[in-house]
C-alpha cells in the first residue's frame, strides 16, 4: 500500500459526487479526475461545472487537479475512488454497468499495493462479490496480497451550500485493518467533520443504503398520513406542526420523492434481501407510495378544477419546476413528470417552467419542451411542484398571475402561505 505521502489518486466519475472529491483531494495530493464523457471533461478544464457544486474559482484554484477521458491518463495512479452512478433498470433492479466498466477501468491500471475505493451507493456485499473480482480478472492481482479494496459512502446534498463534502462525518472502511486505517487517514486529511471507520466494507455499505431507505420510508408514512388526512378533510401541515411540539416527533413533510438517491438506493436493498429470500414489506410499501404521489397530485387538480367546472381535457396547466428538488437543476428521476403524465392523460395541454433546469436536458431525458417565460393570465391551473427559491420570490400574486381569474393554484410543498392557494399536499 502506498503511504499518505505517495498516494497519487484517480477519481473514477466526475459527477455530483466525484467533481467535489476530486477537487478536495486535488489540493492536498496529485490527482487526476476521470470520465468517461469528453465532453465533461473539456467543460472542466475550462473551469465550467454544470451541476453548479464546484465554482470555476475552485477549479482554477485546484493545482494538482488535472482530468481526463484518456484510461491511459489513469497510470502511476494507486488510489482509485469510483463514484460512478448506481441506478436501476426499468424493473427497479440495480443496474451495475457503470460500476462493472468502472472496475475494468480499475483492473487495467491498477499494480501492485494499489487500492480501489468504492464511494456508489450499492447493497451490502457488491465491492467484494461484483467489483473486486472484476479487478483481480482485469489486473491480474490477488486480493488482499496484490491489491486492496475500501468502501466510503457520499453523503453530500445537491445545491445544499451548508453541508458540503468536506463538513459531513464520512464513514471509511477497507479490506483489512490495514487498509482500513489507511482509508480513514486519507479521508480524515480532507474531512473537517471527522471520520467513522466501520468494522468491514459490508458494514459501511449497508450504513449508506439504509441512511436513504430510512428517509424514503419515513416520508412515505407521512405521505400516506397525507392521503389520509386529505380524505378526512384535515391540513396536514396544521397535524405535523401539532405533532411537532412532541421532542421526538420527527420533522417530516409530504411530497415528491425524486432523484438518484433516495427514490432508488432502496431498491439496492430490497434486491439483496429478495436475493438472500427475505422479501422486505415495510421498505416496498414506502415505495409504492411516494411513487404514487405525482398522479394523486395531478388527480387532485383535476378535482378542484372540475368543482369550477373547468374540464381538464383541453384545459391549460402551467407546472413550475422539474428539478427533483428545489433549486438545483438536476432532474434524475425527477416525480414532477408523473404530474404532467397524469395530466397528460386526461387531455390537458401542461406546460413546464423551471428556472434552474437546461431546456436541451428536460427534452433529452423526458421529452418536455421546457416553456422559458410562461405568459401571465393564460392558465387555468398553476401547479407549484418544486420550492426554488425563484417562485417564492414571485409570491402568491406573482404565482396566481400566470393563472386565468379562477385558475386552481395548488402548492405541492407548501412554499405559499396556505391562505393563498387552493390547496396542498
Ligand atoms: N448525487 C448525490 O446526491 C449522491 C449523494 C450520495 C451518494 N451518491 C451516489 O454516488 C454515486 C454517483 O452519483 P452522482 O450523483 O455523482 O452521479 P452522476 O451521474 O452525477 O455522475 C456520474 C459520472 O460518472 C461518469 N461515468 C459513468 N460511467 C463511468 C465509467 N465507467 N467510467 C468513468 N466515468 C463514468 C458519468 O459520465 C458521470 O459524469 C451513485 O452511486 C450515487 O447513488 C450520490
Amino acid at each position: 500500500m502506498p503511504t499518505l505521502d505517495q498516494a497519487r489518486i484517480a477519481v473514477i466519475g466526475l459527477g455530483y459526487v466525484g467533481l467535489p472529491l476530486a477537487v478536495a483531494f486535488g489540493r492536498k495530493f496529485p490527482t487526476l479526475g476521470f470520465d468517461i464523457n469528453a465532453t465533461r471533461v473539456s467543460e472542466l478544464r475550462e473551469h465550467r461545472d454544470h451541476t453548479l457544486e464546484v465554482s470555476a474559482d475552485e477549479l482554477r484554484d485546484t493545482p494538482l487537479l488535472d482530468f481526463s477521458d484518456d484510461p491511459a491518463a489513469l497510470a502511476g495512479c494507486n488510489v482509485f475512488i469510483v463514484t460512478v452512478p448506481t441506478p436501476i433498470d426499468d424493473y427497479k433492479r440495480p443496474d451495475l454497468r457503470p460500476l462493472e466498466s468502472a472496475s475494468r477501468t480499475v483492473g487495467r491500471a491498477i499494480g501492485k499495493g494499489g487500492v480501489a475505493i468504492f464511494e456508489s451507493t450499492v447493497y451490502p456485499g457488491a465491492t467484494e462479490e461484483a467489483c473486486v473480482p472484476i479487478i483481480e480478472r482485469e489486473s491480474g492481482l490477488r486480493f488482499n496480497q496484490d491489491f486492496y479494496a475500501g468502501y466510503s459512502p457520499e453523503r453530500i446534498n445537491p445545491g445544499d451550500k451548508q453541508h458540503r463534502l468536506e463538513t459531513i462525518m464520512k464513514v471509511t472502511s477497507g479490506s483489512t485493518p490495514e487498509v482500513a486505517d489507511f482509508v480513514d487517514a486519507l479521508y480524515g486529511s480532507i474531512i473537517t467533520a471527522g471520520t467513522h471507520k466501520a468494522s468491514s466494507i459490508r458494514v459501511a455499505e449497508a450504513a449508506k443504503v439504509i441512511e436513504n431507505t430510512q428517509r424514503d420510508v419515513n416520508i412515505a408514512l407521512i405521505n400516506e398520513l397525507a392521503l389520509i388526512f386529505h380524505r378526512l378533510g384535515i391540513d396536514t401541515h396544521e397535524v405535523l406542526e401539532a405533532a411537532g411540539t412532541k421532542w421526538n416527533f420527527l420533522p417530516f413533510r409530504p411530497g415528491l420523492v425524486g432523484g438518484h438517491c433516495i427514490g432508488v438506493d432502496p431498491y439496492y436493498l430490497t434486491h439483496k434481501a429478495q436475493q438472500i429470500g427475505y422479501h422486505p414489506d415495510v421498505i416496498l410499501a414506502g415505495r409504492r407510495i411516494n411513487d404514487g404521489m405525482g398522479s394523486h397530485v395531478a388527480r387532485r387538480v383535476a378535482k378542484l378544477m372540475a368543482r369550477r367546472n373547468l374540464p381538464t381535457a383541453g384545459a391549460k396547466v402551467l407546472v413550475l419546476g422539474l428539478a427533483f428538488k428545489e433549486n438545483c437543476p438536476d432532474v434524475r428521476n425527477t416525480r414532477v413528470v408523473d404530474i404532467v403524465a397524469e395530466l397528460r392523460s386526461y387531455n390537458a395541454q401542461v406546460d413546464v417552467h423551471d428556472p434552474w433546469v437546461s431546456a436541451d436536458e428536460a427534452k433529452h431525458e423526458y421529452g418536455l419542451d421546457l416553456v422559458a417565460e410562461p405568459q401571465a393570465g393564460q392558465y387555468d391551473a398553476v401547479i407549484l411542484a418544486v420550492a426554488h427559491r425563484q417562485f417564492s420570490e414571485r409570491g402568491a400574486d406573482g404565482i396566481r398571475g400566470f393563472g386565468k381569474p379562477g385558475a386552481v393554484v395548488f402548492d405541492v410543498k407548501r412554499t405559499l402561505p396556505r391562505h393563498a392557494v387552493d390547496d396542498c399536499l
